[in-house]
């Protein structure tokens, strides 16, 4: 359906290309340097957590392998750098003194970064919180908004002058529903309303933060990180209809007209009932801040069903080794809505930040990762966004999730998303067959 032979010309020049990963998920070091536990620490202890019972206590080792990492990075070719500040590493316990090592090391990144000429995107909150936060309420407590604004600041004073663009928190669905409601990510909840409390908490402390940030003159970019989907009826029926509306309330509207128009959607704050979180005068004004950009996390479709969960195996559609469905009109669907129902209502340029697949990749006998299936995920992906594009979406730039094979939260290292191998046993990195193809793609200059 894509034209599979797009190439970099035909996207704009100033265009952003990078690839992403996450403090956690790649970094290792658990406790090097004075680095306090974070949430997933604790989390990966717990049994049945993670698919491998592993845990990120090394994971890439990224902490150590950092610049053979960033060559590699500058190597592809790619604009920019989308990463993540573990807060346990810059603060142990999440209040209180700062640790000078942890923020050596990101000031060491940072600074590698701009010497190979990669633009640094930060990430202040990819889910790892302190322990020593979790243990006074985490992000149920409002006490750990006004943490994570004092970090925040910090950050920002440290590495505002040089980072390009600083999100504020990855995905904050994922922490507060798969994180307190359904309890299969840290910390490992199981209660709406506290999901509900902790997504009111993460959008305030985006809201403050930035606004505090920009006060003490940080010209960097600002926005938020948000996993969003199309969503679609499993069925025709009029109850999967329904089902549709709800999902889509609660998982992209609840989000995304919170921080665009200061309102939850009144008719899902009634349907919440008591569930509804605890908000303070001035609470939802002070999360609409305007935005630089919002960045979109896409992977799949999701298919509602008022009745049992939809089968995606089942119709013979092509599936990632997470079972999640390849889809790329998905992410032009997503885009056009989001332009047709928000353009008008302060809706921010916008960045893929995350797009990528999981597949079972193994080193062959000739040292090559023959990734064929991701590379044609990205081709279509990538086109997809074109395509969008084309039809008026604003969007200024695309990330691949994931450079490195890394921590795949509660799927451990059974899940591969890299488009560099990694053996664990070695650190040996391995570029695939789709680090090659985009760094191909990369280069093509237009004619
Ligand atoms: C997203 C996360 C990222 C990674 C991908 C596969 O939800 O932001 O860390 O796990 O999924």
């Amino acid at each position: 359906m894509f034209n599979a032979d797009i190439s970099k010309s035909a996207f704009p020049a100033d265009f952003t290309w990078g690839v992403a990963t996450s403090a956690f998920q790649i970094e290792g070091a658990a406790d090097a340097d004075g680095k306090g536990p974070s949430i997933w620490d604790d989390f990966c202890k717990l049994p049945g957590t993670v698919a491998d019972a592993s845990d990120g206590r090394v994971a890439c080792d990224h902490y150590h392998l950092w610049e053979q990492d960033l060559d590699m990075i500058a190597n592809l070719g790619v604009d920019a750098y989308r990463f993540s500040v573990s807060w346990p590493r810059v603060q142990a316990l999440g209040h209180g003194a700062f640790n000078e090592a942890g923020f050596a090391f990101y000031q060491r990144l940072v600074d590698g970064m701009l010497s190979r000429g990669l633009k640094p995107y930060l990430t202040l909150n990819h889910w790892d919180l302190p322990s020593a936060l979790q243990a006074e309420g985490g992000w149920e407590s409002r006490t750990t908004v006004q943490h994570f604004v004092a970090y925040a600041k910090e950050v920002a004073r440290r590495l505002g002058d040089r980072v390009v663009s600083i999100a504020t928190h990855n995905e904050p669905w994922i922490v507060a529903v798969l994180g307190h409601e359904q309890g299969c990510f840290a910390p490992g909840k199981k209660s709406r309303a506290s999901a509900l409390q902790v997504a009111h908490h993460l959008f305030l402390a985006h809201g403050l933060s930035i606004t505090a940030m920009r006060a003490q003159g940080c010209k960097a970019d600002m926005g938020i990180v948000l996993n969003l989907s199309p969503i679609e009826p499993a069925t025709d029926s009029d109850a999967d209809r329904e089902a549709v509306r709800q999902a889509d309330g609660n998982g992209l509207r609840w989000y995304v007209e919170a921080l665009l128009r200061g309102e939850y959607p009144a008719e899902f704050w009634t349907a919440m009932g008591a569930d509804v979180p605890t908000v303070l005068p001035g609470d939802m004004q002070a999360m609409r801040v305007p935005m630089d950009f919002l960045g979109i996390n896409y992977y799949t479709r999701v298919k509602a069903s008022a009745g049992a969960p939809y089968d995606v195996k089942s119709g013979g559609l092509e599936v990632t080794d997470m079972g999640w469905e390849v889809y790329p009109q998905g992410i032009t669907n997503l885009l056009l809505r989001l332009h047709r129902d928000y353009a008008a209502k302060g809706l921010p340029p916008l960045i893929i930040t995350e797009n990528g697949a999981a597949f079972a990749d193994t080193v062959s006998a000739d040292g090559q990762v023959h990734d064929a299936p991701r590379v044609r995920y990205l081709q279509d992906h990538f086109a997809a966004v074109h395509e969008a594009m084309r039809q008026g979406v604003h969007v200024d730039g695309y990330f691949v999730w994931s450079l490195l094979d890394n921590f795949e939260w509660a799927s451990g290292y059974e899940k591969r998303f890299g488009i560099v191998h990694v053996d664990y046993a070695t650190q040996q990195r391995t570029l695939k067959q789709s680090a090659f193809w985009y760094r191909d793609f990369l280069r093509c200059q237009p004619s």
